[in-house]
């Protein structure tokens, strides 16, 4: 924690993203995979449960707007995040739920509706992981020819987002009167119009909801491009980022949280968040067995298919495995641009194959693989040591993963004082111990900030 931070008690924040089969190609085929886990809402129920059991803060549904043939299984066939998570609201009482939603294919006024309903259902739990899309398919599927440039998708989330908190804001928290006897139901001096005019959008308000008892649904975004960081720095409260390496980790988390600063925000209320797999096993060996489990679950050919992805599905078929790495020019960095680049890079810098690079991209690294004391020493130093304030959990064996993590590794972590054994309240931004954001139409009238810090510890 910097000097500028309050006593608060530093907690690993901890998500768990909900992705049904598995990130991979062939984790469905794992026997402990229930084939049908993405539309399977018991099995969604099962691991929201089992998480918040946990105490992690977090559920995450990630999501895309395009398939192909050649996209992963969870990938065709799957529920929409805020359907999933308004149904898991009802299934669970703390834990965080956190939808990703594209900015480049969505109307603002339906987003902010769409989370301002779901935190009314959980009772202020929402968070909105704010994405650009990176597949151009995607404008296909909404009306349009052609993928937005990289650059202008950011842009665009930009002004997305002012509209979407500015519609969160139409109704100042005491607006409802709802008195019976004067038959007054608002006062209509606390609720405000937008009235944007932008370059992408044109939105008038209010909109028909109003705040819940966590002011705003929480933002997270995953942008790692330089476009992506600036953004990230700029609007989000967590920041999920992927990192292979301790000291990859602690670079970017360093950079970022310097970006935070530079706009003049607190870096202790921004939390960076690396995805990881951990394999935990009850002795060592048990672990390297579930690690080779896992290796085997991605031959070549599931290998050059996650491969593709980035590039936006990108046939790699078509060049030979055994000949260096193709030169791809400037394909990628109108997608997913910095992990695409990092791929060229890497295979450059080593001089390998396409099939070495396919199984590096794909295969797991052995980071968090171990006993539940090897796995927390690791969690722990990176928790300490500057490069992360959680993670993002990806179930590396499906249906398996997660139960093993939960019961070994997670009353270690308790038992250091590293998580939480209780919630610190019903809401995610308490989890977060992130203040309530005040209406900015009472702040105005007020003439002054302030935070409603009473609902911190709601
Ligand atoms: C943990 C994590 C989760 C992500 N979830 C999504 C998602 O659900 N949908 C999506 O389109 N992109 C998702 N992304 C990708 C980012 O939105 C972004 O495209 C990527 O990090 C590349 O950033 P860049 O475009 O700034 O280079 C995720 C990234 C990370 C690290």
């Amino acid at each position: 924690m910097t000097a500028s931070s309050t006593a608060k008690p530093r907690t690993l924040q901890l998500g768990l993203v909900l992705h049904g089969v598995g990130a991979g190609w062939g984790d469905w085929r794992h026997e402990n995979a229930v084939t049908d886990a993405s539309v399977n809402f018991g099995f969604y129920k099962a691991q929201a449960q089992l998480a918040e059991q946990a105490r992690f803060t977090f559920l995450f549904v990630a999501d895309s707007v395009h398939i192909t043939p050649r996209s992963s299984p969870h990938y065709l066939n799957r529920f929409e995040p805020l359907t999933i998570l308004s149904a898991l609201a009802g299934a669970t009482s703390h834990i965080g739920l956190v939808a990703t939603v594209t900015a480049s294919y969505s109307e603002p006024f339906t987003v902010a509706r769409q989370f301002a309903s779901l935190d009314h259902i959980s009772g202020g739990r929402a968070g909105w992981n704010v994405v650009t899309s990176w597949l151009d398919g995607s404008a296909r599927n909404y009306g349009r020819e052609e993928h937005y440039a990289h650059d202008v998708r950011y842009r665009l989330a930009g002004e997305h987002l002012d509209v979407v908190q500015g519609l969160w804001d139409s109704w100042e928290d005491d607006a409802m009167v709802r008195d019976k006897a004067t038959g007054r139901f608002f006062d209509p001096a606390k609720l405000h119009r937008l009235d944007h005019q932008g370059e992408f959008f044109a939105v008038e308000g209010p909109l028909n909801i109003a705040r819940s008892r966590q002011g705003q649904p929480v933002i997270f975004q995953a942008g790692a491009s330089p476009d992506g960081k600036a953004f990230a720095a700029q609007r989000a409260d967590a920041i999920f980022f992927h990192a292979d390496s301790f000291e990859e980790a602690q670079a970017y988390y360093r950079d970022v949280k310097a970006r935070v600063r530079a706009e003049g925000r607190n870096p202790d209320e921004v939390f960076l968040l690396p995805g990881f797999r951990p394999i935990v096993g009850s002795t060592e060996e048990e672990a390297e067995r579930r690690y080779e489990e896992l290796a085997a679950l991605v031959p070549i050919e599931n290998a050059i298919a996650a491969l593709a992805r980035p590039f936006n599905d990108h046939d790699f078929s078509q060049y030979p495995l055994d000949e260096p790495f193709p030169d791809l020019g400037e394909l990628g960095r109108n997608s997913q641009q910095s992990t695409s680049d990092r791929i060229k890079q890497h295979a450059r810098e080593h001089g390998l194959t396409l099939r070495e690079v396919a199984l590096w991209h794909a295969r797991p690294r052995r980071t968090f693989v171990g006993t539940a004391e090897q796995v927390a020493d690791e969690i722990q130093r990176w928790f300490e040591g500057g490069a992360a304030d959680g993670f993002n959990f990806f179930e590396a064996l499906p249906n398996t993963s997660l139960k093993a993590f939960v019961e070994l590794a997670v009353p270690v972590l308790q038992a250091r004082g590293l998580l939480r054994t209780e919630y610190e309240g019903e809401t995610l931004r308490s989890h977060f111990q992130l203040p309530v954001p005040a209406n900015r139409h009472t702040v105005a009238a007020a003439g002054s900030a302030f935070v409603r810090e009473e609902a911190v510890a709601a």
